[in-house]
């Protein structure tokens, strides 16, 4: 990589952001496709995210991605914002165009994306959705425009999923309900569900498991976990065992991913060698417990 002084720059605000896959993963397309650019992580504390946006503008900085813990608080403090981030309230990318800042959110794009690759028609179907928070709201409203015909958001803390309902459901042509995260409540929406997806960090770095009972989706049901370390989630292998279809979270990562590089650079994006950059990465560090 040749740093010049005509190098743009974009990156990443998170806290924590030291692990975040998104640097190997962009520098990489960045070098495939030999762009005079460079993709840095920034540590943002809580309650500095005002700050960093401020100097989204006075750094020049091309565009970031926003992480844990600002993809909602940064909205505030943005000039624009797309369809989607207006209507999940949750943004993971910016762009910097002249000093206008405008926030989209590719990760329901690219969780759209990853079903479609991978010819997953939820079109009249019924969907559970696992968590409520930033990540759950921007998967729901991509989700929503694959009309399934209902959408159950399950979360540990109900009144949560309540309030998206509250937000979303006039948007939407199904059913959108909320459901606590009990065992005994969820066997009969899971009877009926052909995709179970899981937006929460449980199972990250191979801590938890959720309680979920399984064994009630029918054969044909694909669940989906966003968690990405360890690839093989908890909840990956007790779906596997019982022969469900699974789809692990790095699909996502890859497409949000690829949304965003489009984003800032209008180029469409290397996915394979991204996808490569981030399974070399995992391999490497999957003894050293990332
Ligand atoms: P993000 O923006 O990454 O989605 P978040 O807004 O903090 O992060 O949301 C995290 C989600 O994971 C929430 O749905 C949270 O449930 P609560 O709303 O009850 O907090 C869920 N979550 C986190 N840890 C959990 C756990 N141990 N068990 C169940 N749900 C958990």
């Amino acid at each position: 990589m040749n740093i010049t002084g005509s190098t743009k720059i974009i990156g990443i605000f998170g806290y924590p952001v030291e692990h975040s896959l998104s640097p190997h993963m962009q520098n990489a397309a960045i070098k495939d496709m030999d762009i005079d650019l460079i993709y840095l992580p920034f540590l943002v504390a809580k309650g500095r995210i005002e700050d960093a946006v401020k100097a989204i503008r006075a750094l020049n900085l091309l565009g970031v991605n926003v992480t844990v813990p600002h993809k909602e608080a940064v909205v505030p403090f943005l000039d624009e914002m797309s369809p989607e981030a207006e209507l999940s309230g949750s943004v993971n990318t910016i762009k910097n165009r002249d000093g206008v800042l405008k926030g989209f959110n590719t990760d329901g794009a690219g969780y759209r994306q990853l079903l479609n690759r991978n010819g997953i028609e939820i079109k009249g179907k019924n969907v559970i959705v696992i968590g409520a928070g930033g990540a759950a709201k921007g998967i729901i409203a991509s989700l929503m425009e694959e009309y399934p015909s209902s959408i159950v958001i399950v979360n540990r803390t109900p009144s949560r999923a309540g309030d998206i309902v509250k937000r979303f459901s006039n948007n939407f042509s199904g059913a959108m309900s909320a459901a606590p995260l009990k065992r005994e409540v969820l066997s009969e929406f899971m009877e009926k569900a052909s995709l179970l997806v899981n937006t929460t960090s449980v199972g990250m770095g191979g801590k938890g498991r959720l309680d979920l009972p399984l064994e009630k989706l029918p054969h044909k049901a694909v669940v989906s976990d966003i968690v990405y370390s360890p690839v093989k989630t908890e909840l990956l292998k007790d779906a596997e065992r019982l022969g469900y279809r699974i789809l692990d979270g790095i699909g996502m990562l890859v497409e949000q991913g690829v949304f965003s590089f489009k984003i800032w650079t209008g180029f469409d994006a290397p996915r394979e060698s991204m996808e490569k950059a981030l399974l070399d990465v995992i391999n490497k560090n999957s003894g050293s417990g990332l």
